[in-house]
C-alpha cells in the first residue's frame, strides 16, 4: 500500500502515522523528521533546511525530491510506504509520480486530514515532542502522565522551534497558498479521501481505517 497523509501544520499527520505503520506494516517517511534529524546531526542538508524551516518556509523543492526519492529507494518501501508532508506543492507531486511511474508503481491512496485553522493553532502551541523517540504530546488533548516526561521512554519532552505563534501562522498560509493545489491535483486523479481531523484521535484513526480497509 502507497499511502500520502495529505493536511496542515498540526493536522494530525504524525499522530496517525504511528498509528498507520503499525497496523499496516509500512514505513513511516515524514520529509520534516528527516530535516529535523539533520539538523540535530548538524549536517550539511540539516543546515540549509533550517534557514527555511525556522521561518515556517518550504525548504526548496529540487532539495525535497532528492531526499524523498532516496529515502523511497530503500529495501523497507518495496512493499509500500506512508508519506507524511511530502508532496507539498504541484512540483513536488508531479516529480514523484514521475519517479513512481518509472519504478512502476502508483500511489493508491491520499488521505487528505481537514482541520480548521483555530484549531490547529491550539495544537501547535501545545505540542510537545520526546526528544528521545520523537513521541507527540498535547499538554491538554494529550498530556504525558509526568510533565515532560516521555511515557514511552522516559526521554525530556520539548516544543518544537517552528512551533511559535509567529511561525505556526505563516505555516497555516504556506499551506493554503502551496500546498492546498494537492487537493484538485489528487482529486482529478481520483484517489483522494477527505478525513474530519477535528474528531477525537480514535475517530480520526477509524475513519481512516474504514477508507483503507481491515
Ligand atoms: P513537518 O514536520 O511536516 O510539519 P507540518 O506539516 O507543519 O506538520 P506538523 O508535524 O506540524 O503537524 P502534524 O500534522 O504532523 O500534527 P501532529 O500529529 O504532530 O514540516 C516541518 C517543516 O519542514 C516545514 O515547515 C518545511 O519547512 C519543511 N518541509 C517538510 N516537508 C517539506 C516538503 N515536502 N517540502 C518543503 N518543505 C518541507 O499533531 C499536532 C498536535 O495536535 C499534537 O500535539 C497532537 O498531540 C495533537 N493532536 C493530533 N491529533 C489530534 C486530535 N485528533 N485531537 C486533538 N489533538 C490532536
Ligand atoms: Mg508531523
Ligand atoms: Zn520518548
Amino acid at each position: 500500500m502507497n499511502l500520502i497523509l495529505l493536511g496542515p501544520p498540526g493536522a494530525g499527520k504524525g499522530t496517525q502515522a504511528t498509528r498507520i505503520i503499525e497496523k499496516y506494516g509500512i514505513p513511516h517517511i515524514s520529509t520534516g523528521d528527516i530535516f529535523r534529524k539533520n539538523i540535530k546531526e548538524g549536517t550539511a542538508l540539516g543546515k540549509k533546511a533550517q534557514e527555511y524551516m525556522n521561518k515556517g518556509e518550504l525548504v526548496p523543492d529540487d532539495l525535497v525530491i532528492e531526499i524523498a526519492t532516496t529515502r523511497l529507494l530503500e529495501e523497507d518501501c518495496k512493499e509500500g510506504f506512508l508519506l507524511d508532508g511530502f508532496p507539498r506543492t504541484v512540483y513536488q507531486a508531479e516529480k514523484l509520480d514521475e519517479f513512481l511511474e518509472a519504478h512502476g508503481k502508483k500511489i493508491d491512496k491520499v488521505l487528505d486530514i481537514a482541520v480548521e485553522k483555530e484549531e490547529l493553532m491550539t495544537r501547535l502551541i501545545g505540542r510537545r515532542v520526546c526528544k528521545a523517540c520523537g513521541a507527540t504530546y498535547h499538554i491538554v488533548n494529550m498530556p504525558p502522565a509526568k510533565e515532560g516526561i516521555c511515557d514511552v521512554c522516559g526521554g525530556e519532552l520539548y516544543q518544537r522551534s517552528d512551533d511559535t505563534e509567529e511561525t505556526v501562522a505563516n505555516r497555516i498560509e504556506v499551506y493554503n497558498s502551496q500546498t492546498m493545489p494537492l487537493v484538485d491535483y489528487y482529486t482529478e486523479k481520483g484517489n483522494i479521501a477527505h478525513i474530519d481531523g477535528a474528531a477525537g484521535l480514535d475517530n480520526v484513526f477509524t475513519a481512516i481505517v474504514n477508507v483503507l480497509g481491515e
